[in-house]
């Protein structure tokens, strides 16, 4: 069994926008009208549980209506020669609808929930969560997702992945948040890395080895994968 290359692929809310999920940018820095603290925060959490339940009710009925577009299933592709792994900020499934088999979320799933006391403690769930639905032991339900000012159980896993990259891909992602942002400085210095977005926020001359396709997700990562496809002869 020949040993697959590895190629990493970090994405951002852009993949997903052309399936008709907004992205956080340019929702000007309101979600669904609402401060992110509000609703994406322990301390929002505390302040009105009712508030931060809905907010994410809403996003996971949205999520049930959506689709993967030509960027997720591009990616699938990329599989039939290379060991692919795709490391997401995003909390929708479009990765896994569309078949992707290694998907590592650093931000949390959308489709998932967890016990207010014990993190571990994680259950798959697709409807509405409620002020009273509580976990085995009686403590309520939270959503499954990394809130600003958590830790990021998955980041140890997210780097020694980046570090085995022979080529990284990043789609989508505005590079403001971190430590997602900072998994672009794991990769070997030989490694090429390929930027695709339409308005790229990549400094070109920090990374010898980038090529920048300012381009949309469905026009730009059809197209890089066909090319790494054929450039394997
Ligand atoms: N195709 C590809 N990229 C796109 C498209 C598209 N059709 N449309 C927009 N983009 C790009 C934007 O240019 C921007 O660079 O997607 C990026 C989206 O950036 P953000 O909205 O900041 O999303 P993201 O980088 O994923 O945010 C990271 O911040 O808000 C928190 O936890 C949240 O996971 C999120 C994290």
């Amino acid at each position: 069994m020949s040993q697959k290359e590895k190629i990493v692929v970090l994405t951002g809310a852009g993949i997903s926008a052309e399936s008709g999920l907004k992205t956080f940018r340019d929702s000007n820095g309101l979600w669904e009208g609402h401060d992110v603290m509000e609703v994406a925060s322990p301390q929002g959490f505390e302040r009105n549980p009712e508030l931060v339940l809905d907010f994410y009710n809403q996003r996971r009925r949205q999520l049930l209506e959506v689709l993967p577009n030509t960027g997720h299933e591009s990616l699938v592709a990329l599989e039939k020669k290379y060991d692919v792994s795709i490391i997401t900020q995003n909390v929708d499934n479009l990765h896994e609808q569309a078949g992707s088999s290694h998907v590592v979320h650093l931000h949390g799933e959308l489709f998932k929930v967890r016990s207010t006391q014990n993190e571990n403690n994680v259950l798959d769930w697709k409807r509405d969560l409620i002020l009273g639905d509580l976990d085995e032991n009686g403590f309520q339900l939270r959503p499954h997702i990394v809130w600003f000012g958590e830790m990021v159980p998955m980041l140890e896993t997210a780097i020694h992945i980046t570090q085995q990259a022979k080529t990284l891909i990043i789609i989508g992602t505005s590079m403001q948040v971190y430590p997602a942002a900072s998994l672009i400085n794991f990769v070997t210095r030989e490694a090429p890395i390929y930027f695709v977005d339409p308005k790229p926020s990549v400094d070109k001359s920090s990374f010898e080895n980038l090529t920048v396709i300012s381009k949309t997700a469905t026009e730009g990562v059809p197209t890089l994968v066909d090319q790494l496809l054929g450039k394997e002869t």
